[in-house]
């Protein structure tokens, strides 16, 4: 494969030209350096915005290991953009395989970091896996996605956890703003540009109306889609209900919709049974962290012919003579096709200033957080926002001082 390094360096500079937090960052921490003398890990989406995230953290002093948590979404211009700079050295391949996957995280952990910022806990588990490996010095994870916090959740349940981990995907300033509004417009935005498709007037249905699937749904709907929804939990189902969609079965759902996306974090939720009742020409998109979310063993088992048709698209064609179109082999559907950039970079700012200031928070505190799954403190969820806030020119109120008596009594 031919890398561009100018290329790399050129999407990580639009990147940071429009990440006003992290140039808050880097500009609050080049002199300090909160994490000089530690090794800080990243294993999540390798793009340009988690590129800027790790140039932050070497400006404050780190030494920084990454690897792609996500073989497909991996940018290698922008990796080897980041290669090329001091204190900073990342390991990723073209092999998509779980083997190669693997071998790069354990290429990261020789590198014996104190902090990991994982996505989908993919070094956390080879930690836990092999608790002997665990460096000295280890203060702990910080989690950047609702399937990697699940994970770590239930291994905290089965006190399996050796060290803490931060859910900084369960913040506020996380969650509310990269989950719904960041997986809405770019999931849809890339959906759209990989099939050149019309939304508008179109049936489009989303599995699951958790943070992801509305986001999405409440896009789709503005675009002049009209939206399904399938759930699994009756009060996320009335929620949907309330907001004016359709609520569903699948099985129900598959045989109108022209594309259907899967926002579940849960595997098969596309299996079998759906294939046989789609419409001819459906096409099909995960949103979900893990691949699994549409069974392509099953479509694979299925077909009687299959074919790339697009660059990202490929058409499925089963014996009742329907076609199925499936994006990006159903890896993340905003992420890991041709044309994906993932979330708009003002949205990746926040995410990436949260996983930042909560490895701080982490470093500062290291003495006192015990091994289990921590809520991320308030504190730092309110200086992301107060950083977003100056760097926008938006001023609010402060409550006066008789509120403040009132709130607290
Ligand atoms: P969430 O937990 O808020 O929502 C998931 C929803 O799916 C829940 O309401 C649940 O009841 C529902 N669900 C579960 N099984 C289902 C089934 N079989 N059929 C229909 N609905 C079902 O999770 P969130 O934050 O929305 O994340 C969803 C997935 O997206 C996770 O895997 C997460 O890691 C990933 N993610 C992907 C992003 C991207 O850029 N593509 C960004 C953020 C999260």
């Amino acid at each position: 494969m031919v890398v561009d390094i100018s290329l790399g360096q050129a999407k990580l500079d639009w990147a940071r030209n429009h990440m006003p937090i992290h140039k808050a960052l880097a500009r609050r921490f080049e002199g300090a350096r909160p994490f000089a003398g530690l090794t800080v890990a990243v294993s999540s989406h390798l793009e340009a915005k988690t590129g800027v995230l790790i140039e932050t953290l070497a400006k404050a002093g780190g030494q920084v290991v990454f690897t792609a948590s996500v073989a497909a979404t991996a940018q290698h211009d922008v990796a080897a953009a980041l290669n090329t700079q001091p204190g900073i050295e990342g390991f990723i391949a073209t092999e998509a395989d779980a083997a190669t996957q693997s071998s790069l995280r354990d290429k990261v952990i020789a590198r014996q970091p104190n902090l990991v910022i994982d996505d989908g806990a993919e070094i956390a588990l080879q930690l836990v896996r092999r608790p002997s490996e665990i460096p000295n010095g280890f203060i702990g994870v910080c989690e950047q996605t609702t399937s990697g916090v699940q994970r770590l959740r239930a291994l905290d349940r089965l006190g399996q956890l050796k060290f803490p981990v931060l859910a900084v995907n369960d913040s506020y300033m996380k969650r509310e703003f990269d989950n719904v509004h960041g997986t809405g417009e770019s999931v849809l935005t890339n959906l759209l540009l990989v099939t050149n498709r019309l939304l508008a007037g179109r049936c489009l249905v989303v599995a699951g109306f958790g943070y992801c699937g509305e986001g999405i749904a409440q896009r789709a709907k503005a675009w002049g889609a009209r939206v399904s929804v399938t759930e699994v939990d009756p009060r996320k189902a009335v929620r949907a209900h309330v907001q004016g969609f359709d609520v569903v079965p699948m099985r129900e759902a598959v045989s109108d919709a022209d594309f259907i996306l899967t926002a579940t974090g849960m595997p098969d939720v596309l299996r079998r049974e759906h294939f046989l009742e789609m419409a001819d020409g459906a096409v099909l998109g995960n949103v979900g962290h893990f691949s699994n979310e549409i069974n392509l063993d099953d479509l694979r088992d299925l077909a009687i012919d299959q074919r790339d048709v697009r660059p990202g698209i490929r058409e499925y064609k089963l014996h009742n003579g329907h076609c199925i179109n499936v994006v990006a082999d159903a890896e993340l559907v905003n992420l890991a096709s041709p044309v994906a950039m993932g979330h708009p970079i003002e949205i990746m700012d926040i995410t990436m200033a949260m996983l930042f200031l909560s490895a701080l928070y982490m470093v500062e505190h290291r003495q006192s957080i015990r091994a289990a799954v921590h809520a991320v403190p308030e504190e730092v969820d309110h200086q992301v926002a107060e950083i977003e806030l100056s760097a926008l020119g938006v001023v609010i109120d402060g409550l006066t001082a008789k509120q403040r008596g009132y709130s607290s009594s």
